[in-house]
């Protein structure tokens, strides 16, 4: 059983870099998954932009080809696919340029939701901005979505916030992180809001503490170049998994409303202390039997970028003092894993012997693969042996407790994209709590420079660097396995 799906309003939206990989990957395919379940209306449109000179037809062969290559065999339906593409429209346009924009203030049409999604090199989100607003083709409730990097440390982050909001206000603007569109990840505000039984739990006294970890197994391939001015931290932790501690360490908002939640994520950013030397490991992934280095990679012989980091963090406030949280993440990792783990306390006194096996409960929260939850519980071994406990997980994964159908919930960008439709800015990042984000991590990474610190090795296929178990060991815990 999943919700009923509700038609959207009729809109205009207007992708910028069209013809790009997360166009063709994520944006059209989601766009068609949304327009064959009935939730995208008829009248709706959608515009692809690029520099590249050819017809809305050329483009919809184009599209065509991306939604063959992306799509599942079942979900390429051919009335549906034409219908859609009958949706589609194209314009040449240069974004620093004077080329084509009467061409596209004359496709919009006045009156239907504006949308305009920047799928573009941060660079050109600020030449887009002026020139919507120049050619007077952006309405007062139009919106723009932006992609990341949002900014690369403080500065630019600040610098981008302020070229934006020269010709948006923040209502308008809508910062995509796509980890806050996953099923899981709102399931998670369900389940903590929703439910009496965790949020009395959901503290330094009853939770020992939570852990974070997104693995890959690919390495940084084509886009090392790219990947080495960045690293994991600004990769990864600056925004997707500090979004993901946020929601996990926030206090319930008033309401689910866009401000109300976003003002308590921002509130856990600005709790976060700065993270002291020792409790921070950064590695790199060595060659393969098969696999370059890290360095190999990024095509950078001297790299001190990390493509692994585990860190140790605190929110400091009444809530969360004591608990900490461990966060990891890397490429070439063991396998492909995203879940959060929040590890209970033992019970404060066991009226059991010693040797039954009692152990905490553990509340696991996967994102991906199998979206899901489980919690573990403990419960007396069946049988005649005494009493004897053993850990029962109550699996919560929706594909199996909520029917077929539940394994079909849309993808987390299609889901934001209706949001950004609907204008529900809930599940996108505010101006200020990026900037916040920013100006956490800055300093950890100024310290690591200044010490001119290099990452240490890890095998590719493992579970990084030696020293990310001993950052949990030496505290008395110890990661859950990756793909357990
Ligand atoms: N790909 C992903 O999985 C992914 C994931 C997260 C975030 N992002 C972000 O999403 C954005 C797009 O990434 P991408 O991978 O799709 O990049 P991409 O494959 O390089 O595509 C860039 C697009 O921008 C167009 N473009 C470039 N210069 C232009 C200009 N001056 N005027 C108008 N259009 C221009 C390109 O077409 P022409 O060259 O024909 O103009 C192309 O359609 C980036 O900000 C990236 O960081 C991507």
């Amino acid at each position: 059983m999943v919700s009923r799906v509700i038609p959207v309003e009729a809109f205009d939206l207007v992708i910028f870099g069209g013809t790009g990989d997360l166009a063709r990957r994520k944006i059209l395919p989601g766009l068609f998954r949304r327009f064959k379940d009935g939730q995208i209306p008829d009248e709706a449109r959608i515009i692809g932009a690029a520099r590249s000179d050819m017809t809305s037809e050329d483009y919809r062969a184009q599209v065509f080809d991306a939604l063959n290559e992306f799509l599942p065999i079942s979900k390429r339906d051919q009335k549906a696919l034409d219908a859609f593409l009958a949706r589609i429209d194209y314009v040449g346009i240069d974004a620093t340029g004077t080329h084509g924009w009467s061409d596209l203030a004359r496709l919009m049409r006045p009156g239907l939701v504006q949308a305009f999604y920047f799928s573009v090199a941060p660079a050109l989100f600020g030449d887009l901005a002026k020139r919507l607003h120049k050619h007077k083709i952006a309405g007062p409730e139009a919106r723009i979505v932006v992609e990341k990097p949002f900014g690369h440390d403080l500065t630019s982050a600040r610098d981008l916030n302020a070229t934006l909001a020269r010709h948006f206000d923040e209502q308008q603007i809508y910062r995509i992180d796509h980890y806050l569109g996953k099923e899981t990840v709102q399931n998670l505000m369900a389940v903590r809001f929703g439910n009496l039984l965790f949020e009395p739990l959901w503290r330094n006294q009853y939770i020992d503490h939570v852990q974070i970890t997104v693995a890959e197994t690919v390495g940084v391939g084509g886009r090392g170049a790219y990947y080495d001015k960045s690293g994991a931290m600004r990769d990864m932790v600056q925004n997707h998994l500090m979004q993901l501690l946020c929601l996990i360490a926030m206090e319930p908002p008033a309401r689910f409303d866009p401000d109300a939640v976003r003002d308590e994520k921002l509130k856990v950013i600005r709790a976060l202390e700065p993270v002291e030397p020792g409790e921070v490991v950064r590695g790199q992934y060595k060659a393969g039997a098969e696999t370059l280095s890290y360095r190999d990679d990024a095509e950078n012989p001297a790299s001190r970028t990390e493509s692994f980091i585990a860190m140790k963090l605190h929110v400091a406030n009444w809530r969360w003092n004591g608990t900490p949280f461990y966060l990891r993440t890397g490429k070439r990792m063991k396998s492909r894993v995203s879940e959060i783990v929040v590890r209970f306390k033992e019970p404060p006194h066991s009226i059991f012997e010693e040797d039954t096996g009692q152990s905490a409960n553990e509340l696991t929260i996967r994102l991906q693969p199998n979206e899901g939850m489980d919690l573990t519980v403990t419960i007396k071994e069946p049988g005649p042996g005494g009493m004897r406990l053993i850990d029962v997980p109550l699996d919560m994964t929706f594909a199996e407790a909520l029917g077929e159908e539940a394994a079909d919930v849309p993808d987390a960008y299609e889901r934001l994209i209706m949001d950004v439709i609907r204008g529900n800015q809930t599940l996108f990042m505010r101006g200020d709590e990026v900037e916040a984000a920013w100006a956490w991590t800055d300093p950890v990474i100024a310290a690591w420079e200044a010490r001119e610190e290099k990452p240490m090795g890890y095998e590719p296929g493992s579970t990084g660097p030696e020293e990310a178990l001993i950052l949990m060991h030496k505290d008395g815990r110890r990661w859950r396995e990756i793909g357990s």
